[in-house]
């Protein structure tokens, strides 16, 4: 087997060229980034919501302000804490976290990840603007927005070379055609052979080539899970690939173990869309949470929004859909039946819960 080429991001480089995708709620957190980042790769802890199963945040707190007000900060303390445990468990490994831009407190997180000691900030769900200014005094942190198309990747590149001198370090590439979590793409988009890999890598490598002296990585996510995918996705013109889905079933996934043995037994048969109060679909595993959401019953009145966390939410605002906080949180702490599980379509790779040593190994073919 050939070997893999080693990647560059801004200052880092690792032997493989795999990125762990940042995974909410607590999915990916300190354990998992950090035996990715052991293992040679880039380990991605998520920023979303980690105050919320955290010693900080009271969820009976009676007062709604003083509710959010505590949220917000829960999440900032969660989000220290969890970088320390990260360098702890990885101190020379090359650890990110993601930071959705749709988030009422993505500034504040942003800055308190690269004043703690982050490598890398990769940023989606929304265009990020403006992340150049909030990392500013820290430049050795390098930037990576996540783009479904060609044309986001050049109004982001425009924009922070006209306002901020300078381009990204590098671009994730998420496929809404097989990715898990919120799609960049509206659910009528999906079959159009415009978003596809084999479109958007090539276009977006070339636009790079002719924008940038220097060059900037291309990383493919969505669907990759073995080493052919991870080939397919190099030959493309990829440098490297951010993998989601295949780490959720290892030993070191922050996740409770009933969700990753949901993960294990799960089929790409089982793999469905269903909506999110942001207004764009989300790829998870179908359970009778999904057949409640689909069914378009209507949340209990224990649903309510609580910590009004996003800028844009159709939950909050016109009471449809649910809140995704309580139905990732839930999830993640195992009840698999009541919660989202959100996954890739290519669900079902692995046979057992491996330690991610043993996952790295297989993909690098070592
Ligand atoms: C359970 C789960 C949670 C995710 N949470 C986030 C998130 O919080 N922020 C984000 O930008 N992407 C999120 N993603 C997307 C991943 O970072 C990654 O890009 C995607 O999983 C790649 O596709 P794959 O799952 O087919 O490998 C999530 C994906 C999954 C499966």
């Amino acid at each position: 087997m050939q070997t893999l080429p080693s990647l560059t991001i801004g200052l880092y480089t690792t032997p493989y060229p795999i990125i762990q995708g940042g995974m909410g709620i607590r999915i990916s957190g300190a354990h998992l980034a950090a035996a990715v980042a052991n293992a040679g790769g880039i380990g991605v802890i998520s920023a979303v919501g980690l105050g919320m199963n955290s010693p900080y945040f009271d969820i009976e707190e009676k007062n709604p302000k003083k509710r959010q007000e505590q949220f917000f900060e829960a999440n900032r303390l969660a989000l220290i804490d969890e970088l320390n445990k990260a360098r702890t468990l990885s101190p020379n490994g090359v650890i990110g976290v993601n930071i959705m831009v749709a988030a009422r407190d993505y500034e504040t997180l942003v800055r308190t990840a690269v004043d703690h000691g982050v490598n890398l900030i990769i940023s989606g769900a929304g265009l990020p603007l403006t992340l150049p200014e909030l990392t500013a005094h820290r430049p050795e942190v390098a930037l990576v927005p996540i783009v479904s198309s060609q044309r986001a990747a050049q109004v982001i590149c425009k924009k922070w070379q006209r306002s901020f001198g300078r381009l990204p370090d590098a671009f994730v590439v998420e496929n809404p055609q097989a990715a898990g979590g919120h799609l960049g793409a509206k659910a009528e988009e999906l079959d159009d052979p415009a978003l596809g890999p084999e479109r958007v890598i090539p276009e977006l490598v070339s636009y790079l080539a002719e924008t940038s002296r220097t060059p900037i990585p291309v990383i493919a996510a969505g669907g990759i899970g073995d080493r052919a995918s991870l080939n397919q996705a190099l030959a493309l013109g990829a440098s490297g690939v951010q993998m989601g889905t295949r780490f959720i079933p290892t030993e070191e996934c922050d996740a409770d173990q009933r969700y990753k043995e949901f993960h294990l037994n799960a089929k790409p048969e089982d793999v469905v869309l269903v909506p999110s109060p942001v207004g764009l679909p989300g790829r998870a595993l179908h359970n009778p949470f999904v057949d409640r959401i689909l069914a378009g019953v209507a949340p209990g009145p224990q649903n309510q929004c609580f910590a009004n966390c996003l800028q844009v939410c159709k939950f909050r605002d016109r009471r449809e859909t649910y809140c995704i906080l309580r139905a990732l949180d839930r999830a993640s702490r195992g009840d698999v039946e009541n919660g989202l599980v959100f996954a890739g379509s290519g669900v079902g790779r692995s046979d057992r819960i491996l330690p991610v040593a043993e996952l790295m190994a297989e993909l690098v073919g070592g």
